[in-house]
Formats: structure tokens, sequence, C-alpha cells
């Protein structure tokens, strides 16, 4: 069984969607319908389009900036071809908006590269170390659940181009969880993760932690139980780069006691989501690098393919859907990507699917006050 670290990465997914949706399915968002047919290599050809209009609109509202005309020509190609994936997304995915985000002109080769570093692969089984949960009761849950509303999740934060999901999902869970406990909201360190962390997995020893290159939640609350905890974001800020190890034992802020797999049941995460706080969550990404806002629920989304850490914070009972194709119940998931990507910087996938994989690599912690 191969056990990957989530490397944070898109598209990995991709080359194996049938395209041939795209023909059938309405595409009404008009950003997607000013996709010109110009993707034959020529982005000369682009120059004067409506594609080159979003194109500048684009550079301004995330402030890019490219040296030279040849460059622009470049990223205005890339651009091009990634509107028409998100065309793609859009027709896979109807109950979501798909468009122009902030990765908008990177390429697939280059968004691996800044946002990964390892391959992903294919997962999906519970994890080594860490007992299952045991089974909680699911009645009388609410209808929808949000612990942004309790205060327990800090701002969202960014990762920049390092692929450290899995650190944000790991001090995601625990600053929930050490909300729960104390009362307090504190950011936690990601780069004493990045920098410190090499834990591999109890089942598998290919599945290492290693900074910008990719990691596992499990293997995080491995590396906190040994090393006595976590310090604070302050004491210990973030770099989006690896570095040595700075940790200091005795500013630990929270530390970290044991955790737990979730077991792939909906029902069973949410009332684990409601009792004990914030869950980490390995998924599949593919569909987020072009996610604009809406509830996500692709017709097709490798399950087994999870690619991406983030947190788990609510759900809802009905989605509105942009494209009345009815409502959905979602998760609420707090990305790391900052405020500029999604809804604020947050995530909405359809509930009760195993959406995108979301249910196979669920995680809590316990903590205890330092
Ligand atoms: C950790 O949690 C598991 C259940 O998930 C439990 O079996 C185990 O005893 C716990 N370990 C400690 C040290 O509390
Ligand atoms: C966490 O960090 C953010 C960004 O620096 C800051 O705005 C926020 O006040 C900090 N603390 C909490 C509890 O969110």
């Amino acid at each position: 069984m191969i056990k990957p670290p989530l490397t944070c990465a898109l598209f990995v997914v991709l080359l194996t969607y049938a395209v041939p949706a795209i023909s059938t399915a309405s595409i009404s968002n008009n950003i997607i319908r000013q996709v010109t047919d110009v993707l034959t290599g020529d982005n000369h050809a682009l120059v004067g389009t409506a594609t080159e209009r979003q194109f500048i609109s684009f550079i301004n509202k995330y402030g890019k900036e490219y040296s030279t005309r040849e460059e622009y020509m470049h990223r205005l190609g890339i651009f091009a071809k990634n509107m028409m994936r998100a065309a793609e997304h859009q027709a896979l995915d109807p109950t979501a908006v798909h468009g122009v985000t902030q990765f908008s002109d990177l390429s697939e080769e280059e968004f691996e590269a800044r946002f990964l570093g390892v391959q992903g692969g294919k997962s999906g089984t519970l994890l080594g170390g860490g007992g299952e949960a045991p089974v909680l009761d699911v009645k009388d849950l609410p209808e929808s659940f949000d612990w942004r509303e309790k205060g327990a999740v800090t701002p969202v934060k960014m990762q920049g181009s390092c692929g450290s999901c899995w650190a944000f999902s790991t001090t995601g869970s625990i600053e929930g969880a050490n909300f729960i406990a104390t009362g307090k909201l504190i950011n936690l360190s990601e780069q004493q993760l990045v920098d410190c962390d090499h834990t591999c997995d109890a089942t598998d020893k290919r599945a290492c932690n290693d900074g910008c290159s990719g990691g596992l939640m499990t293997n995080a609350y491995e590396y906190l139980i040994k090393a006595g905890g976590i310090q604070e974001e302050e004491a210990y800020p973030y770099t989006g780069k690896p570095g040595e190890c700075k940790f200091s034992p005795e500013k630990i802020a929270v530390r970290v006691t044991n955790f737990t797999n979730i077991p792939g049941d909906e029902q069973q995460i949410a009332a684990r989501l409601v009792h004990h706080g914030p869950l980490a969550v390995g998924l599949n990404a593919v569909f987020m690098q072009t996610y604009i806002g809406g509830v996500s629920c692709p017709l097709i989304c490798g399950k087994k393919f999870l690619n991406h850490g983030v947190l788990l914070v609510g759900y809802g009972a009905k989605g509105f859907s942009i494209l009345r194709l009815g409502n959905r119940p979602y998760w609420i998931i707090k990305n790391s990507w900052g405020e500029k990507w999604g809804e604020d910087g947050y995530y909405r996938l359809c509930r009760g699917h195993n959406m995108c994989g979301m249910s196979s690599m669920v995680s809590a912690v316990m903590t205890k006050t330092s």
C-alpha cells in the first residue's frame, strides 16, 4: 500500500477526467464563455481578445508583475489554457463557480513544483499510529454547525509556494482543540513542523514529513507527541521555506497528547466535528485551483488520490446552488491559500459522497495546555 505524503498539489488527477462532458453541459458563466479558441500555441493571437482583457484584470487584481513582454505573452498563453481548464471544471462541477484565481498564470508543472515537490499518489486507508476513534451517537446532531462562529478558528493563513498544507492542517486542528480546552485561541507554528518534523508513517516508511515537499498530519502529531508540543506562531514565525530547526522546548504553547483516526462515515465525521472540534482532513484538491465559490460537487473526483491537507470546521444543510441545480448539504473547509482564494479562504464541498476522498483521511488531536 503506497501512502505518500500530502503534497498540497493540484492537477495530479485531472488528466484522467473525461472531457466530453464539456460539449454537452451548459456553461453559463461569463468568465468561461469568453474563453477563446486560441490555444494553438501562438499566444500573440490572444492579444486584444476577451481573454487578454480578463488577463489584464487578473494582473491588476492579484498585483502580478511580468518583467518582459516575452514573459507577459508566456503568462497570457498559460492563462488562456487555465481558462479552458476552469471551463472543464465548471462543466464537471456545475454547482460551484470556477474561473480565474490567483493561480491562473501558473502552468501545471509550475504549480506542482511550487505547491508540492513529491508526486501525489494513492491513499485512502487509515494511517498508522493513533487508534481508531470510538463510534459516536449521531442522533440530535445540529442541522448545521460552524466552529468559526464559536471562535475556535484562527484567520485564514497562506502557505505560499511551499507544499506545507499538512502543517497548516495540523496547526488548525490543534488550535481548535486548544481553544475548546482553554477558551483561548492562539496561532500555532507551522514553521516548527516544516523545519523540525521528519517523521515517517508507522506503516509506510516512505511517507515522511518533508517541509515544503509534503507530509501527513498524523506524522506531525507523532512528532509533536515526541517533541513535547508546539510553539506559538509569533515565537516561531512562518517563512514558507524549509530551514534549520529552531524549536525551543521551553517555549511550548500547547502539548499534544494523542490523536485518533476517524472512520470514513460522514455522519461520524460530523459527530466528531461537533463534539471534538475542527478536524484535519486530506482530500483530492484537483477542483480547488479554479474554485471561486459555491458548493463544489464534481461529477467525477478521484477519491483515492489525496494530495492536499485542509481543516474541516463545519457543515451546512443546504448550499445555495449558483446554477439552481439543487441545494446540497456541504462541508465547510478552511484552506491555507490566503483569504483571496475561494470564499474568503474557505471551500464548500458537498457532503455525503466521500467527495474527492474527503472522508478517508480524517484525524482528531488531543491536547494539554503547557
Ligand atoms: C490514544 O487514543 C487511543 C484511541 O484512539 C487510545 O486507544 C489510546 O489509549 C490513547 N493513548 C493514550 C496515551 O492516551
Ligand atoms: C493570528 O494571526 C493573525 C495574522 O497575523 C492575526 O490577525 C490574529 O489576530 C492572530 N491571533 C488569533 C487569535 O487569531
